[in-house]
């Protein structure tokens, strides 16, 4: 029964394809063009997606694009809406659904996403304008004594919830539980927090009955604190992931696709090839969103007539990345 989302599943980390976050809130997105020196309005964040989404053969190297509820809604310049536009470029169309990280209650250096409440009906009303697959993003904080395990918990449960919805209504569930890079925490205290998470998650999947080979797991790459002053190569960011994806996943997940997290364009592309030497019993592709537009928005930066080098410079990142995963 569960066949059509396998296969959307499988779809969405076939290689050599991975999947554009493009879903920044309206708060991220408008703080993004502005410092692009952009005029912030609705309109130049559906000018910015739409150029995006119409680069030259993205299809060869995007499988899925995620989107936020404002541009789902928005059309594109020939009044297609974004969802259609992008199903007749080849790739699915996706939908972020969580309404954001909030403070956690008795607990405020923490987050706990939110977005559970009326979300059944708002995934019906996605699916029917052609969503295939939805992305909710659980954000996890390395400090002093944190993460709680309360933390890591309701986050986790959240996510659980969220998924069996999504699963409910034929849409694959993103599961993204973040650890964040921010702080000067080693790559060690990463990989301990990461496994740590990643298995409360799981549990908490299995727990609400999800189907693992209908889901995509969106997690980190498993590197130092921003401020740790450490370095760690790609062979050891992708040692480090690996044997934590190992430990805490069950082979029955669809695959892995890794957010970029704040790492640099070069970064993200060099781990997730030394990724691709180890052998998994999951794809392990990308999903990233700022390591493949942020050199697209500034090339661009609100000019109509700068459209093509903004498309250039987002193929010049999905090119790569696609090519790590064509010579595994
Ligand atoms: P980054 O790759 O910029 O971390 O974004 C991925 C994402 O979807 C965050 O929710």
């Amino acid at each position: 029964m569960n066949e059509a989302l396998h296969e959307t599943a499988r779809t969405m980390v076939s290689r050599p394809r991975g999947i554009l976050a493009a879903d920044e809130s309206i708060g991220t997105m408008s703080s993004r063009l502005e410092k692009a020196g952009v005029e912030v309005s609705a309109e130049n964040r559906r000018a910015y997606r739409e150029m995006l989404v119409t680069t030259p053969d993205l299809s060869r190297g995007i499988s899925g694009i995620i989107m936020s509820d404002e541009t789902f809604n928005q059309k594109m310049s020939d009044g297609n809406t974004f969802p259609l536009a992008v199903h007749n470029l080849g790739i699915l169309p996706g939908i972020k659904v969580d309404t954001g990280a909030k403070p956690l209650a008795l607990s405020p250096d923490e987050k706990i996403t939110e977005g559970l409440d009326g979300l059944r009906e708002r995934l019906k009303d996605y699916v029917s304008r052609g969503a295939r697959f939805a992305k909710w993003r659980a954000v996890i904080i390395i400090g002093d004594g944190l993460p709680t395990r309360n933390a890591l918990h309701a986050n986790a449960h959240a996510l659980a919830r969220y998924a069996a919805l999504c699963q409910e209504n034929w849409c694959v569930p993103i599961v993204e539980p973040e650890v964040l890079m921010d702080g000067d925490h080693t790559i060690e205290r990463c990989a301990d927090v990461t496994r740590a998470t990643l298995e409360e998650v799981m549990a908490q999947l299995e727990l609400a009955g999800v189907d693992f080979a209908g889901t995509v797991l969106k997690p980190n790459m498993v590197v130092p604190g921003k401020k740790s002053g450490q370095q760690a190569s790609p062979e050891e960011v992708a040692e480090a992931t690996v044997s934590v994806l190992r430990a805490a996943l069950p082979d029955s997940l669809a695959g892995v696709a890794f957010l970029s997290g704040g790492q640099s364009p070069e970064e993200a592309t060099a781990n997730l090839a030394a990724m691709q030497k180890h052998d998994t019993p999951w794809p392990l592709t990308f999903s990233f969103g700022r390591a493949l537009v942020d050199p697209a928005l500034k090339a661009w930066h609100g000019e109509a007539s700068l459209i093509k080098e903004g498309q250039q410079a987002l193929f010049s990142r999905v090119e790569p990345n696609s090519a790590v995963l064509v010579n595994a």
